[in-house]
């Protein structure tokens, strides 16, 4: 078995381009060039329900223009994600998508690298961190909302991003609204639209550059404020960042690292969210029983604002962002590649395999879920625990080294926004309306989730 040091060293060594040798493995290719990849874009479920039933739980194909091998079921997301022979890569997947736009995020970071990084960051996600986030972001989301259109149509995906991104400037940075934290946002959204772009070249102009522009006011931004917040007592995100950098004994996180892992971490939290609010607000305008459930959990809270230990407590809230995590999560796919050569199921995975797990095919297996297709939160009640039948069948949030750092921060986050919204407005779709998903590269609403919300007496 490796030790996390020759893994390391391993993965660096990796060939740009993923291996091409794999037609041991059942599968095809797809159109020549292209692949399977219009097939992907255009309804990613399909795609990949089809090929298993076809070739079965480990298959290979080809999308965007590379060949790989998915790895279907949550035994196979237990030996991906846990990665106890320590053969998978995280950063060798990840960096060619992400690498120029969030440079060292904790995602691109691999064994004993990775595990040195997570644990100082780990500080910024404690429960006494995440309880003072609270204090700044009951009112905050309280006031957006308020500023919402009542009676008239609005796009909730639109509402919900900025109203979220406006918070982040506050939790995260610790900084007003005014001029700094709008410099921000427009310079994070740049960065995020170019994490899409196809043109990756510095023509002024596109997506692309205007994304690297906002990486450079970014980092030059974060950089200037770290001084002040090592020195300072803030209570925000990067305040707690930068003070378990400081404190940590021995070899710590560098300036450079503290404004990587900024700017990554807002990358992987604002999206991620934005998306599973939407997938939850649908549920609920599609199921106004469960909107009433909620209601009356949050009136039987009988409180103004959300405090930490409360969270554990709205069962029903936990039971319904759990649904709606299962059936649409965020990301439907987690990429890596294999270091060296490994064997799966009497399968051999070359070395420089890129390999995917796939958290959407999973969370609708009929051994695992019952009439997987239905909005059915109960199935996540003690009485029924469904979700109980293996660790790794519901992963919205990945598992083992790389398990989502933020969980917490975003079932609070999304809580937090639930009893607000809900303890004064009821929401309504109009009557026969689908939301339509864009599945990949993260599930969104393709036209927005258009959304009436009325006021509560
Ligand atoms: C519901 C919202 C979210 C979902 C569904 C989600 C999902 C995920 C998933 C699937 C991974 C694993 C990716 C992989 O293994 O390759 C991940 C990693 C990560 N997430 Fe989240 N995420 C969410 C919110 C957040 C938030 C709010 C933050 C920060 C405040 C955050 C920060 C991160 C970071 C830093 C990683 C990398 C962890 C590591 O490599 O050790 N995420 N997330």
């Amino acid at each position: 078995m490796n030790t996390m040091q020759d893994a390391q060293a391993k993965a660096a060594q990796l060939p740009w381009m993923p291996q091409r040798k794999l037609d041991h493995i059942p599968g095809d290719y797809g159109l020549p060039l292209f692949g399977h990849t219009f097939a992907f874009l255009k309804d990613f479920q399909s795609l990949v329900n089809d090929t298993a039933q076809k070739y079965g739980l480990v298959n290979r194909g080809s999308i965007m223009f590379q060949r790989g091998v998915s790895l279907l079921g949550p035994d196979a997301n237990e030996f991906v994600l846990r990665d106890q022979a320590h053969v998978f890569s995280s950063r060798a997947a990840w960096n060619p998508l992400l690498e120029k736009l969030f440079r060292n995020g904790l995602m691109l970071r691999d064994f004993s690298d990775h595990k040195f990084h997570r644990r100082i960051l780990q500080q910024a996600f404690k429960k006494p961190a995440l309880s003072s986030y609270l204090d700044s972001m009951n009112p905050h989301i309280a006031r957006g909302i308020s500023q919402w259109p009542q009676g008239r149509e609005m796009s909730f995906f639109k509402g919900i991003k900025s109203l979220l991104l406006d918070v982040g400037a506050e939790t995260f940075f610790g900084l007003e609204m005014g001029r700094d934290a709008q410099r921000v946002n427009d310079a994070f959204v740049a960065e995020v639209d170019a994490s899409l772009a196809v043109l990756r070249v510095m023509i002024p102009g596109t997506t692309w550059y205007k994304g690297m522009k906002g990486r450079q006011f970014l980092e030059k931004f974060v950089t200037g404020l770290i001084p002040e917040r090592k020195a300072g007592n803030g209570t925000d995100f990067f305040s707690e960042l930068c003070r378990a950098a400081a404190e940590e004994e021995g070899p710590t996180l560098s300036d450079e690292d503290i404004m990587n892992h900024m700017i990554f971490l807002l990358f992987a939290a604002h999206d991620t969210t934005t998306s599973t609010l939407s997938s939850i607000i649908y549920a609920l305008a599609k199921n106004p029983e469960w909107q009433e459930r909620l209601h009356q959990e949050y009136l039987d809270l009988g409180k103004d604002a959300v405090e930490y230990d409360d969270l554990n407590n709205l069962q029903q809230t936990t039971w319904v962002f759990k649904e709606a995590l299962r059936m649409h999560p965020p990301l439907p796919t987690i990429p890596r590649r294999t270091v060296e050569e490994i064997e799966w199921q009497g399968y051999t995975l070359p070395r420089n395999t890129l390999v995917s797990v796939v958290p959407l095919h999973t969370h609708y297996m009929e051994e695992y879920w019952s009439d997987p297709y239905r909005f059915d939160p109960e199935r996540f009640s003690p009485e029924r625990a469904e979700d109980k039948k293996h660790f790794y069948q519901w992963i919205p949030f990945g598992g083992g080294h790389h398990k989502c750092i933020g969980l917490n921060f975003a079932e609070l986050q999304s809580k937090v926004f639930l009893f607000h919204f809900l303890r004064n407005y009821r929401v309504e779709v109009t009557p026969g309306y689908t939301m339509e998903y864009q599945q990949v590269p993260l599930a969104m609403p393709r036209d927005g989730l258009p959304i009436r919300i009325q006021p509560l007496a």
